[in-house]
């Protein structure tokens, strides 16, 4: 009897907790209306395509448990999608947003309604535009706070401030990709990167719009920061600050501190910053690691510190003090970027998946494809060729007459085949000096399956193929362990030895080392078609990709819901 009233009394607790939970619950419903807007940068005017005329786009701000209704309104000249770059989207890939892998793009005039609930997770993640390189202006932070009552892991600061990291071009985006696929060759480097959309100091035409952020001696703020830049992995620095690092990929990690961070494209880190200086103005700046043979975006990025108590000067030259510059490494520096990346941990012990079902290897790289005429105004790319680049050989290529989840659905054939190789087709050094036989790869939409709740572990191991480069590689659906990397080949009988299991960074998005490798796990617990890629746009473009089927398990609460009756139609 007694017992019966215990227990009777502890779901009655549980029962209030879970109501008080429901009710916490919100639900955001907005309108996303994508149009183009004239924006200034670099002393000229171009027609941005932007959101709601704002650029960089909203930020949308939920807590863990809520539900999200957007509709997509596109008054653009071109066809767009939005991708919410790291919510897992579980059992729900309608509302993931690649064009031609979970849904068919919006064509102007139309509109799509995506609807999602974000189910266990809390942090810094930022949505996009996942349609050619229409992310270039649109995108904007994403930030979820935790369940009501429930605690940060570590003292969170009452100031919380963004920091997009973004690219821009004196040309209209889509243009530059334009030429790009027709000529075969890179595309032309950006002309400025950015911090909230915004070039600074360093740059023509831009002083007046410098961010600046106002700081209270002695204050802690948090930055959240956010890489946005199509093509660039960037160093981060605040001028004679130090950076706690808390929190990667909507993940926290143990805190530890550090004077400059390095970001991918697709990545977030969050810091904590406390403004225990001198009272003047210092530089935040942003510039880029660039691990490849090739050329990129020399420029620096900067907004502004300003103590509110910072002294003006005095007489002549009244006015504020200059800033004080930051020491970024340089723009080859590996050794820094890898010793940055080495030092995350996941901030408790994680549930790492000990026994692997899916032991999968992909080389990661770039290549060239032959010309029959290598003097083809279309084979601009080194010695004649077109650039390419690749998974295990494979140059993923976009379906166009649906989208592989729709196609999947339906059991439509002929959109794509399900025999992406699980290792590379050849074996060869990988990192050494490749013959040039095994430069050209094979293009196709190939995607691979996996088993529900399948435990698969993938090592992404990049080849010196055209060069060797880090390669921010992004899964789609999935949060992922970071369990190990290192430079030259994956060693199979020496490496896993020293993987992490205990305490590895989870995160969406990860670098390969340039020439080396790194290996994930996860489980393979959300049903649907997911894309891999490389967050570097060009890339991407070139077929850095792949997409997983995960498929079914058993019931509806491990099926794939249906697919929402505006679902756009290709
Ligand atoms: Cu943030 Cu498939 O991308």
């Amino acid at each position: 009897m007694e017992s019966l009233r215990r227990f009777s009394f502890v779901s009655f607790i549980a029962l209030l907790a879970y109501f008080a939970f429901l009710a916490s619950a919100e639900l955001h419903v907005r309108k996303f209306v994508i149009e183009p807007k004239p924006v200034k940068r670099l002393c000229r005017t171009h027609q941005s395509i932007t959101v709601n005329g704002q650029f960089p786009g909203p930020t949308l701000e939920v807590r863990n448990g809520d539900s999200v209704v957007i509709t997509v309104i596109n008054r653009a000249r071109y066809n767009i999608s939005i991708h919410w770059h790291g919510l897992r989207q579980l059992r729900n890939p309608w509302a993931d947003g690649p064009e031609y892998i979970t849904q068919c793009p919006i064509r102007p005039g139309q509109s799509y309604t995506y609807r999602f609930t974000i189910e266990d997770q809390e942090g810094t993640l930022w949505w996009h535009a996942h349609s050619r390189w229409l992310r270039a202006t649109v995108y904007g932070a994403l930030i979820i706070y935790p369940l009501l009552g429930s605690p940060y892991p570590f003292s969170m600061p009452k100031r919380d401030i963004p920091i997009l990291l973004g690219e821009w071009w004196d040309r209209n985006p889509m243009d530059v990709l334009r030429q790009a696929q027709f000529t075969g060759a890179a595309a032309n480097v950006s002309d400025a990167y950015t911090i909230n959309g915004q070039p600074g100091d360093l740059y023509r035409c831009s002083r007046s719009e410098t961010m600046r952020f106002p700081i209270f001696p002695g204050e802690t703020v948090q930055l959240r920061v956010i890489n946005a830049a199509m093509n660039q992995e960037l160093f981060f620095s605040v001028a004679n600050h130090q950076l706690t690092v808390v929190e990667t990929d909507s993940a926290y990690t143990k805190p530890f501190t550090t004077n400059v961070i390095m970001v991918g494209p697709g990545q977030t880190t969050n810091v904590l910053l406390t403004a225990n200086q001198r009272p003047g103005r210092y530089y935040m700046a942003a510039r880029a690691y660039n691990s490849a043979n090739a050329p990129f975006d020399n420029t620096t990025t900067t907004a502004i510190f300003e103590y509110v108590n910072a002294p003006t000067r005095r007489g002549r030259g009244r006015g504020q003090i200059a800033p004080v510059f930051p020491v970024l490494p340089g723009f080859n520096d590996t050794a820094t970027a890898t010793a940055f990346t080495n030092r995350l941990r996941y901030w408790k012990q994680a549930r790492v998946p000990l026994q692997i079902d899916e032991n999968l290897f992909f080389t990661v790289g770039l290549g060239l494809i032959n010309c029959t005429n290598p003097n083809s105004p279309r084979c601009q790319g080194p010695n004649g060729t077109r650039f390419a680049a690749s998974m295990n050989n494979m140059s993923f290529v976009l379906p166009r007459r649906n989208s592989v989840m729709q196609a999947y659905y339906q059991g439509m054939p002929g959109i794509f085949t399900t025999d992406f190789p699980p290792v590379p087709p050849v074996q060869f050094d990988y990192t050494g000096n490749v013959s040039r036989g095994l430069w050209q790869p094979v293009k196709g939409t190939k995607a691979y399956k996996l088993k529900y709740k399948a435990n698969v572990q993938i090592i992404l191991q990049d080849t010196s193929i055209v060069t060797p480069e880090n390669h921010p590689m992004h899964l789609h659906g999935y949060q992922f362990y970071v369990v190990g990397s290192g430079f030259g080949n994956f060693n199979p009988r020496t490496d896993p030895a020293r993987f992490n299991l205990f305490d590895p960074p989870e995160r969406n998005t990860i670098g390969t080392p340039p020439g080396g490798w790194v290996a994930i796990r996860f489980v393979a617990d959300n049903p649907g078609a997911w894309f891999m890629h490389c967050h570097i746009d060009s890339h991407l473009g070139w077929g850095l990709a792949m997409v997983f089927l995960v498929e079914n398990g058993r019931g509806q609460l491990q099926s794939v819901q249906p697919p929402p009756l505006d679902l756009p139609r290709c």
